[in-house]
């Protein structure tokens, strides 16, 4: 294992911001039949374009995330996506967990599957030229869940995903996902999120994962999305921030978060107040999907008016500007449906 060059890598990964546009086949179908797009792989292909094409991309990201599909797909003039980015200086990168399955025994929890096969995948994305790799697991909150079982369950394939990742030379993305989805409160959120990375860390460790080589993908501590309760962007901050820096390692590689269904402008807030509450031990940026692409899936549908990529590229000046800790909330942006991310 190049320790030094997998630190390298996930330095830098946190210096700019990441793209996700790793949605698996069926997340985007859900999103295209939303608004009104049939889901060929050739629509995928020519909307993802839009997206890695964007002359912003190069200012504002320093990865994207591809899905399998994408990952080997190419633009209009044939040449390969994860190439092109590259040479904008993007990292490419690719998830590689495939999908969830229910915990049996455990009502309501979920485990990603596709570590048996993670060794052959994933020497096969490093010969093309993949940097970094993303598995997400997903902990749910509701009356008696998650169960310390299923943390420990997720925590520990996350472990062994990221060492079989660094013996390929591969910056492992790992990402224990606390769903916004529910009823609970901020403070019920932060109490999973303790014993989460608590147990996460204390696996990584037992399983010999550099951890200067490994990114941590997170959520935010928030209140449930129904609970009735509204996203205060102070409140956000300061509880993810001590969180962050009492039970995330130092020598951590980098932390970036996921949007998880929030508003655009809610991701970007929250985002710029905790780089504020800095200065932190990581490099800290966003690794959005939803909150990046949602306007932008939504012109391009309607054959609006506005160009979506010139509406791509307000959204990634908005994240860096977020990034740079200074972004301010102007309005509420409900127009922008989010979906859930279920796979
Ligand atoms: O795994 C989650 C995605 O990479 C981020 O998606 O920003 O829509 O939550 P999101």
């Amino acid at each position: 294992m190049d320790k030094h060059k997998l630190g390298e890598t996930a330095k830098y990964l946190a210096s700019k911001g990441i793209l996700a546009a790793d949605e698996s086949n069926a997340s985007c179908q859900k999103r295209f039949d939303a608004v009104g797009i049939e889901c060929t792989e050739e629509n995928r292909r020519l909307y993802r374009q839009i997206l890695i094409t964007s002359p912003q991309a190069k200012e504002s990201l320093s990865g994207i995330i591809f899905f399998d599909e994408t990952f080997w797909q190419k633009t209009n003039e044939g040449k390969p996506f994860r190439e092109f980015v590259e040479e904008q200086g993007i990292l490419p990168g690719i998830k590689v967990d495939e999908g969830l399955v229910d915990l049996p025994g455990f009502d309501g929890e979920k485990i990603s599957k596709g570590l048996d096969t993670l060794p052959e995948r994933i020497s096969k994305y490093a010969e093309a030229g993949a940097k970094f790799a993303k598995w997400r697991s997903v902990i749910t909150i509701s009356e008696a869940i998650p169960t310390q079982e299923c943390i420990g369950a997720n925590v520990y394939v996350l472990a062994r995903y990221a060492r079989i990742c660094q013996d390929a030379g591969i910056v492992p993305m790992v990402e224990p996902e606390i769903l916004f989805d529910g009823t609970h409160s901020i403070e019920n959120c932060q109490e999973v999120m303790i014993r989460t990375l608590d147990a996460l860390f204390y696996t990584m460790r037992a399983f010999r994962v550099h951890l200067p080589g490994a990114i941590l993908k997170t959520s935010m501590i928030l209140p449930g999305k129904d609970s009735g309760k509204p996203i205060d962007y102070v409140d956000v901050a300061e509880r993810t921030v001590k969180v962050l820096h009492e039970h995330v390692p130092d020598e951590l590689g980098g932390v970036v978060f996921l949007s998880g269904g929030q508003t655009s402008d809610d991701a970007f807030a929250n985002l710029s107040q905790i780089v504020q509450k800095g200065p932190h031990p990581w490099g800290i940026t966003f690794s959005y999907s939803r909150a990046l692409q949602d306007p932008v899936l939504q012109a391009w549908a309607q054959h609006s008016t506005t160009d979506p990529s010139e509406l791509f590229a307000e959204q990634l000046k908005k994240a860096s500007v977020a990034h740079a800790g200074k972004f301010k909330a102007t309005k509420k942006d409900e127009s922008f449906v989010s979906h859930s991310q279920d796979l």
